[in-house]
């Protein structure tokens, strides 16, 4: 398939490096194509950034048909534009895709769009310590009528938007609310999946924490609320005496990149990690007994995050002195090295964009 190119007449003017916070600024293009049952996916197009007209009885406004992606394109410092891990992201967003009847993409295909559309916004990615270019694909049902039932008719779209760090601590920790009664997914539920409506019902329970001083939401299972789950935007590690202890997957939680990457950076270098079943009440004696040496979360939006306090019913703890941990510092700058091409990339991560 072709992807036509219309250019922006008005470019807009680039943010301030230094202040660009998380997601508020987007670029002057973006990528769309159109499904439907006849034609399967077509007409892919790359055009100016701008509002979409919509019928108000389109599906997606009405019962939350969308799944989404979060990604970043990198400068190096040699000038090149680099993307971490990207053929993770299609693969996830088909399965996305898959659990809320949404029809599949080529994978190889959406990939050299999204590469086209960030040669096109190149200038665009910022080159600040901490910042990069995020990307979100996201794919929507656009049927317009109100029975409940999988859309005939969907768009894909790519938009990119230059971001410094998601929380506003950086990488001083973030004070986490350990959630007692609200719950993010279930067993057989959409938890797994990238899906809107997964982050539309964390909404409340994360208000109320920031209520309390809290900034993000750390989910229980949803079953016993005894076992961690995931952060809003994050997986979790817990680093206790010296073994790094992350939730497994089930179907409840989203099998995260930066997780995944994480694993095999300790793996490589001989730390000691395990996928269980980790319960707060583990986490919490840990600390009384000294144990729990340190907690972070990561994501892309993310990266890696100190958990600083972790509030539980009438029980807070301050974890690591309220300083980030050696691990955490040290994946955090092996990361962010790797994918800003500062550091070699033994494990094949980085995808070059060719412009
Ligand atoms: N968990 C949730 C709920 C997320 O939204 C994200 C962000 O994408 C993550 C975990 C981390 O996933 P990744 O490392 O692939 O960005
Ligand atoms: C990401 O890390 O890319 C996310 O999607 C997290 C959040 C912004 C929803």
């Amino acid at each position: 398939m072709k992807i036509s190119l219309v250019k922006t007449t008005s470019p807009k003017e680039k943010p301030d490096q230094n202040k660009l916070g998380f997601g508020r600024f987007f670029t002057d293009h973006m990528f769309i194509m159109d499904y439907s049952e006849d034609k399967g996916w077509h007409d892919a197009r790359i055009v100016p950034y701008g509002p979409l007209e919509m019928d108000p009885a389109t599906a997606v406004l009405h019962y939350g048909q969308a799944v989404f992606e979060g990604m970043k394109a990198y400068r190096s410092p040699e000038g090149k534009v680099l993307l971490f891990r990207p053929e993770q992201n299609m693969a996830r967003l088909n399965r996305s895709n898959a659990r809320m009847s949404i029809p599949q993409f080529d994978e190889e295909f959406a990939l050299s769009a999204i590469k086209k559309l960030v040669t096109v916004d190149q200038d665009w990615i910022p080159s600040a310590p901490g910042t990069a270019l995020y990307l979100r694909p996201f794919v929507i049902g656009c049927d317009n009528v109100l029975g409940v039932r999988a859309s005939s008719t969907y768009k894909f779209m790519v938009i990119l938007s230059p971001v410094g760090s998601y929380y506003k601590e950086g990488l001083n920790p973030v004070n986490i609310w350990v959630e007692p009664h609200y719950v993010r997914a279930v067993r057989g539920g959409t938890g797994y999946a990238k899906a809107a409506g997964n982050y539309a019902g964390s909404l409340l329970a994360q208000k109320q924490a920031q209520a309390k001083g809290y900034s993000q939401v750390l989910w229980l299972d949803g079953l016993e609320r005894k076992y961690v789950e995931e952060v809003g935007a994050m997986n979790v590690f817990f680093n206790i005496d010296g073994e790094l202890i992350t939730p497994d997957l089930g179907d409840s939680v989203l099998p995260g990149i930066t997780r995944d990457s994480v694993l095999k950076l300790l793996d490589s270098w001989s730390i000691p990690t395990t996928e269980r079943k980790l319960s707060v009440e583990e986490i919490f004696a840990a600390q009384e007994e000294g144990r729990l040496i340190e907690a972070f979360g990561c994501g892309t939006a993310a990266v890696i995050s100190p958990i600083g306090k972790l509030g539980w019913g009438d029980k807070a703890i301050q974890i690591g002195g309220g300083k980030i941990g050696e691990i955490s510092q040290r994946l955090y700058d092996t990361i962010t090295g790797i994918q800003n091409g500062r550091l070699e990339d033994p494990f094949g991560w980085i995808v070059e964009v060719e412009s």
